[in-house]
């Protein structure tokens, strides 16, 4: 016999009458976390002066990328045709939280007389990376993987005012499938607010013709309305406006802010109605690091290595591959426990929010009754008052005047007084 309560997966559903405790799991990950503390890996390309060292050290708050002229501390690889791939790696902590940034700049790029091939260097780079990472994972001990894979890489597109150069499309169209690509509009307040409105509308035509695909973070896997409206406002800004800026300057109010200084007045760095630096830092590091790190594993990572085996002879196709994939096979595994515990998390906070709301409802009720039952025995009481007052009134009303009646009892001399003390 087929029992109620198992599901058509086979799962038995159980509903649990007391608290177990795994539902605590997604704190676990997160003190977990913390422990071991982030790797994460951007990469920067554009041509020179497009203030690519002065943004990330205005995104970090520290001069965590040195500039051309200190250089020297950049581990730096020269390729032939003018580009180098340099990192620099620094660890940074905020209330306790490390993470090992690492910083892969690109000098070189667009530099020279022929571009044609500038994007090369930098699609090897990426892919020496993956690859890096794929010879650790087939290695019998994979305990200490060092995983130095591009999360991320900002795009600077100079702030020409017009369209896309060939080399920014030529550089988008070969990286857009290895990297998570965020385009970003540099040195903004070169432009006037309408320029960059103007500008950004034929950047993303652009991209949309030649079919590149940019990272955005996503709303509908969310059922908070806040993220969902932070996510479209975030994607609306795509291509970021920046402005970079590792100084500060006074404000009229004397408060002084990271900008730049104009004869005609400030450009604020972190004023959304100057630039849209404020929306960038918060996707790329408040709210989209983790979904960065997560689609370079699953989607690019994984992608470059099944074309890889595939080129290599494994003629297994992809799925048959990811089956017999252990790595692919847990991750999966904990990505839909992850998501189950999340889910259970928003059931049960859901419920607590229902009890809430119920507990005030029953509140507010009790209120309410309390607040008739006395307005009603006002009412009640005043109509005492009222009927009191009307009987005061009358006998008011009918006592006579003194003087002016007759007394109502006459004293008469007793005749019988003698008899009745026997005189
Ligand atoms: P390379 O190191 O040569 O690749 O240059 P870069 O792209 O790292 O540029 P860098 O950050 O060194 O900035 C170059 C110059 O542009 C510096 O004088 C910066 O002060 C200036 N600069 C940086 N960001 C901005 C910006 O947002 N607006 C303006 N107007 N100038 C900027």
């Amino acid at each position: 016999m087929r029992q109620n309560n198992v599901a058509d997966s086979g799962a038995i559903k159980k509903k649990m009458n007391g608290y177990v405790g795994f539902s605590n799991y997604p704190n676990q990950v997160h003190r977990r976390s913390i422990k071991r503390g982030f790797n994460f890996t951007l990469m920067v390309v554009g041509e020179s002066g497009l203030g690519k060292s002065t943004l990330i050290n205005t995104l970090f708050e520290s001069k965590v990328y040195p500039g051309r002229d200190d250089s020297a501390a950049v581990g730096a690889v020269e390729h032939p045709n003018g580009v180098e791939i340099s990192s620099v790696t620094a660890d940074i902590q905020e209330n306790g939280i490390k993470l090992k940034l690492s910083v892969v700049d690109t000098p070189g790029f667009g530099d020279s007389i022929n571009n044609e091939e500038s994007w090369k260097p930098i699609v090897e780079n990426v892919e020496s990376r993956f690859d890096a990472y794929l010879a650790q994972e087939n290695r019998v001990n994979r305990s200490k993987i060092v995983d130095n894979r591009v999360n991320a890489l900002l795009y600077f597109i100079k702030p020409t005012g017009h369209r896309l150069r060939a080399i920014d499309i030529e550089f988008m169209k070969n990286l857009h499938t290895r990297v998570n690509l965020i385009p970003v509009i540099a040195k903004s307040d070169t432009l006037t607010p309408r320029e960059v409105e103007q500008f950004k509308a034929n950047v993303l035509a652009d991209i949309n013709y030649h079919g590149i695909q940019i990272f955005k973070p996503v709303s509908d896997e969310y059922d908070d309305p806040e993220t969902i409206a932070d996510n479209k406002d975030i994607a609306g800004k795509i291509p970021f406006a920046v402005i970079g800026s590792e100084s500060f300057v006074e404000r009229a109010d004397g408060t002084k802010v990271r900008g730049r200084q104009y004869p005609w007045g400030i450009i604020e760095v972190e004023n959304e109605q100057h630039n849209d630096f404020v929306r960038l830092r918060q996707m790329l590091l408040r709210t989209h690091m983790e979904e960065l790190r997560d689609t370079t594993d699953v989607a690019l990572y994984e992608s470059y290595r099944t074309q890889k085996l595939l080129a290599m002879g494994h003629v297994q196709d992809a799925a048959v591959f990811r089956e017999f994939n252990p790595r692919v096979q847990q991750e999966e595994e904990a990505r839909a426990h992850y998501a189950k515990m999340q889910k259970l998390e928003a059931e049960m906070s859901a419920v607590f929010q229902q009890k809430v709301q119920e507990k005030e409802a029953k509140l507010k009720q009790s209120e309410e009754e309390l607040h008739s039952r006395h307005k009603e025995m006002k009412a009640a009481m005043e109509a005492q008052r009222t009927a009191l007052e009307e009987q005061k009134r009358r006998a008011q009303a009918a006592m006579p005047v003194p003087g002016t009646a007759e007394p109502m009892y006459q004293t008469q001399p007793r005749k019988d007084k003698k008899k009745l003390f026997g005189g």
